[in-house]
């Protein structure tokens, strides 16, 4: 199927029963500056499952007030708009990746795996390099592949063949997409992201998390790159195991020395157990 073709699929299949509508507009309204945390509140209360998530996660020991959260709006208040955000994503990720597609070779647990892995390690990576916004970058980190839930959709089939190709040849899996599409999922995800209505800020370093980028022309998608690669190399990795290096430009600009990556490396995998304990995967 031609990208184009993809892209009026997509389009014609509202939400694709994949973000539901309330994530949609709590995330417009999080980029809004004009919103009231009061609006948010109101908004994420309509979604009991959503309300019942944040606030456990808002009482969680991570924010320090365990067990003594009791509303939507305090929550917010204890956690912040950016982590709120966050739980709303991830509550709508894990929906979106229990929706079976038609692929037979596509492993959703360990895409769900390695989006989180992503994301944790984009957090920090973010934190250590001072970047704004490190709920953003963890966020960008779980949404990265999220084409690949396109395809899984919509393209079962070739998805397979890319899946066997990558296995075959012990190629990146984006690689064995492009020979066999002509594109890859970063081109479907930007598909996607449009359809939720991402800014651009967010789109533009989607789109380039497999290039050589610098922190300084694209941070976002260079930690992204990075927090892939890093992903890959614990482990939480899809198609085949290459082996995933850092590129000069990533790894430069960023001027992480290698013993961070290592410890950043055992965070990863602790996180990973510990959310698949908490949300029973
Ligand atoms: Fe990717
Ligand atoms: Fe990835």
């Amino acid at each position: 199927m031609e990208l184009s073709a993809l892209a009026i699929r997509v389009a014609r299949t509202p939400g694709l029963g994949m973000l539901p509508q309330v994530t949609s507009q709590v995330l417009r309204l999080v980029d809004n500056p004009n919103a009231s945390p009061r609006q948010i509140g109101a908004l994420i209360e309509r979604d009991a499952g959503l309300a019942s998530k944040l606030l456990k996660s808002a009482n969680s020991a991570y924010y320090g007030a365990p067990g003594k959260i009791k509303t939507v709006s305090q929550a917010i208040s204890v956690m912040g708009l950016s982590a709120v955000r966050s739980v709303v994503v991830g509550q709508a990720y894990q929906q979106m990746t229990a929706v079976r597609g038609a692929s037979k070779k596509f492993d959703r647990l360990a895409f769900w795996q390695h989006g989180l892995a992503t994301a944790t390690a984009a957090r920090v990576l973010a934190k250590l390099k001072g970047w704004r916004d490190p709920e953003e970058a963890f966020l960008a980190g779980l949404l990265h592949d999220a084409g690949r839930l396109v395809m899984d959709r919509f393209l079962p089939n070739e998805f397979d063949q890319a899946l066997t190709l990558s296995l075959e040849r012990v190629m990146p899996l984006s690689e064995a997409e492009r020979e066999v599409l002509g594109y890859t999922h970063v081109e479907i995800g930007d598909l996607l992201a449009e359809q939720w209505n991402m800014p651009e800020s967010m789109r533009e370093p989607l789109r380039r998390h497999h290039e050589d980028v610098s922190f300084e022309e694209c941070p976002l998608g260079c930690i992204i790159h990075a927090a892939n690669v890093l992903a890959h190399q614990v482990g939480f990795a899809l198609g085949a195991p290459v082996l995933y290096e850092l590129p000069p430009t990533v790894r430069h600009s960023l001027g992480i020395a290698d013993a961070q990556y290592e410890g950043l490396k055992q965070a990863i995998v602790q996180e990973v157990v510990k959310v698949q304990e908490a949300l029973r995967i």
